[in-house]
């Protein structure tokens, strides 16, 4: 089969496309043909070594993947030959809490990546795909909507007349704008592009914020709230937002720490702020396939559709990238494989 590698370094202008031998479905598992291949940060940050140092090469890469399952394993119950199915991104971690072992079971890190013609997943870390779906729309879900739904839905119970706050245009962000706005919530949005916010209002948020123009968007956050404060902010900058994030939360209020888009040590931390004000930060990690499941009803309840920013075919995966790599997207960015 064709895959991507990466090859003698980890940079990213060592990943290639070769054959590797299509890999073969133990008694517990399914292979699936893959059929759209979603990019996250992360993949970025795997590629260039910021997550494992240490990943043995050639490594492929890519955690978020559908296709069609086109052989199972003799004791496999969950799947037939044709279903449509996605990974999920932490392949052991299936409901409740995370434990430790379930770091070690993240698919394009440590476990291998789905960007290859074919993928070879245990039965129980594979979900079904909602039919309404396009495969790119569908490989879009396994990280960043999972994440989204974890932070807003999952955990964070976001209710009508909550004002929820979206850092960014990416990914993650937009998922989370549209599951905030899908329980009702006052939704404010900062990117670095005005022509962005534009595109966020006109998806439905209720007021853009550029942090580029105004680094302090915390007051503007405040100004639009009465002086209140958010309810939830989703943080997605990390070192240079989390502060901004616990300026702009109520009372009370939650910050999700999710990203860590400007670094992943934050020095100087108001703690102050966070004890007067009686903050809970509350870590995300992607999620469970219960989440997964959960979020895949609502989306196919609610008709809602993944914002695909581009499409590239798998002989220009390397293109898609360095298009990631640029951060002139908005929503997500989807490989399609013949
Ligand atoms: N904890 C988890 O489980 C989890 C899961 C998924 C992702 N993440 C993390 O979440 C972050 C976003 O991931 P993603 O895949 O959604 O990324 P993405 O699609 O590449 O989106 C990133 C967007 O964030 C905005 N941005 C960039 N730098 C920023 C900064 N310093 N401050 C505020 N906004 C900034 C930009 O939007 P504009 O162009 O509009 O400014 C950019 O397009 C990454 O750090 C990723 O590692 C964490």
């Amino acid at each position: 089969m064709k895959a991507y590698e990466i090859q003698g370094e980890l940079r990213l202008d060592q990943v290639a496309l070769t054959e590797r031998p299509t890999p073969v479905p133990g008694p517990n598992q399914v292979l699936v043909r893959i059929r759209a291949v979603s990019l996250n940060a992360r993949d970025l940050g795997v590629i260039g070594g910021f997550y494992a140092p240490d990943l043995p090469l050639p490594f492929v890469p890519a955690s978020d993947g559908v296709g069609e399952v086109v052989e199972t394993g003799d004791r496999v119950s969950r799947f037939r030959i044709g279903e449509r199915v996605s990974g999920i991104f932490a392949q052991q971690w299936l409901s409740g809490e995370p434990l430790p072992a379930y770091s070690s079971s993240t698919l394009g890190s440590p476990l291998p990546g789905v960007l290859a013609e074919y993928a070879v997943f245990d039965e129980d870390g594979l979900v079904a795909v909602p039919a309404y779906l396009s495969d790119a729309e569908a490989a879009a879900l396994p990280c960043a909507g999972v994440t989204a739904w974890h932070a807003i839905v999952s955990e964070g119970a976001v209710k009508a007349g909550d004002t929820v706050v979206v850092q960014g245009t990416g990914g993650v962000s937009l998922f989370a704008l549209q599951f905030a706005k899908l329980h009702g919530a006052v939704v404010i949005v900062t990117s670095s592009s005005d022509a962005k916010l534009e595109r966020a209002i006109a998806l439905g948020a209720d007021y853009g914020i550029n942090y580029r123009d105004q680094p302090d968007w915390s007051q503007a956050v405040l100004a639009r709230t009465d002086g209140r404060g958010a309810d939830h902010v989703l943080d997605l900058g990390g070192a240079s937002t989390l502060n901004q994030s616990i300026a702009a939360v109520r009372f009370g209020g939650r910050v999700s720490v999710v990203g860590i888009l400007s670094g992943m040590q934050a020095n100087a931390v108001h703690l102050i702020a966070i004890i007067q004000k009686k903050i809970r930060l509350q870590g995300i990690n992607v999620g469970s396939r219960e989440m997964f499941e959960a979020m895949n009803r609502a989306l196919a309840a609610s008709g809602l559709k993944p914002v695909i920013d581009r499409e590239f075919p798998f002989e220009q995966a390397v293109d898609a990238l360095r298009y990631l790599e640029k951060g002139a997207h908005f929503g997500k960015i989807v490989i399609t494989v013949p």
